[in-house]
């Protein structure tokens, strides 16, 4: 149910979440999100930015985005005080790992997450640097949390209206790649994008850079190289065989995985059908995934041991699925 609602920038509106019941809510760790449905065929994902220390509340920030796919539209519009809410239990697939060091890149509202990760490091006593760009101080969302003493020090906001993005330079913390430094980036596609490049052209590796999409960007290419790209774009016919029954199902170059599975009975789990918020992801135990989702990790994506069904595809004639 939503409890309370406040102003967290000109343009965005912090929404805090509670049990109908009063009851407690199930716990999350930084970095999770929970999808929230605002209509029938209308589910959108947003990061939790409150401390995973509170049990009884989930807060999300929403910024609306007039050109977006009308999720933020509408939640502005209709979500008022008092009004029951169907949400989905957290999920992450951005969490803190472990290193030494963090340094933590938000663009706008991407800072959601981030500053969750940070509140939890603060608690923890981990070192860490927090870089929040946005267009100016009254665009800027959450700004009075991330100046309080815990985060203050350790946080570097850049307004561009000033001059200062992440386009005329990166922080010093991400030109120099440094063993045992994590580095965590959100914000929007341009921005992470933009962010990746140059942490990759400065010597970074892939393992060090974690990022969270709540849009699908490119597809992914699993090595770079150019057939990877021509691979990913073209999409052909294969079969998923279902391990509890041994069933096969084709699955044609135009249809899903989960539109064939979920045609045939098959209960799938199904959240933004984009391959960004992992409701869909499904253990594989034979075959090759050809994935094109932005939830796994390039680890995670080179093990090919789960597969987001809502998008990805088989490099093998046919994947086994632990369904
Ligand atoms: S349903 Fe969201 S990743 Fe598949």
């Amino acid at each position: 149910m939503v409890h309370t609602i406040s102003l967290a920038s000109g343009t965005s509106l912090s929404y805090e979440l509670r049990a109908a019941d009063g009851g407690t809510l199930p716990s999350f760790e930084a970095g999770a999100h929970i999808d929230v449905h605002l209509g029938p065929s209308l589910v959108r994902q947003y990061s939790l930015c409150n401390s995973p220390r509170e049990k009884g509340r989930y807060l999300i920030c929403v910024r609306r985005d007039d050109t977006g796919r009308g999720g933020s539209r509408t939640l502005h519009r209709d979500l008022t005080v008092g009004r029951r809410l169907r949400i989905s239990p957290p999920r992450n697939h951005f969490p803190l790992v472990t290193a030494e060091h963090h340094v933590l890149v938000a663009g706008g509202i991407g800072i959601t997450p981030l500053l969750s990760m940070a509140e939890a490091l603060a608690a923890r006593g981990a070192s860490f640097v927090l870089h929040h760009y946005t267009s100016s101080a009254a665009e800027a969302p959450l700004l009075e949390r991330l100046q309080t003493s815990a985060l203050g020090e350790r946080t570097v906001v850049h307004h561009s209206d000033q001059g200062d993005t992440a386009r005329a330079g990166l922080p010093a913390e991400l030109l120099v790649p440094e063993p045992d430094t994590a580095v965590y980036v959100c914000g929007p596609e341009g921005f992470m994008t933009h962010v990746v490049a140059k942490a990759t052209a400065a010597g970074w590796q892939p393992g060090q850079l974690h990022t969270e999409r709540f849009a699908p960007g490119a597809p992914p290419s699993t090595g770079g190289g150019e057939g990877d790209a021509a691979k990913a774009e073209a999409a052909t016919a294969f079969t998923v065989r279902i391990a509890s029954t041994g069933t096969a199902y084709p699955v044609p170059a135009d249809r899903t995985i989960a539109e064939v599975l979920t045609a045939q009975g098959v209960e799938v789990e199904l959240s933004c059908e984009q391959g960004i918020c992992g409701a869909c992801l499904t253990t594989v135990l034979a075959g090759e995934p050809d994935h094109r989702d932005e939830v796994q990790t390039p680890d995670e994506r080179a093990a090919n041991d789960r597969i987001t069904v809502c998008c990805s595809r088989a490099r093998t004639p046919e994947l086994l699925l632990d369904l």
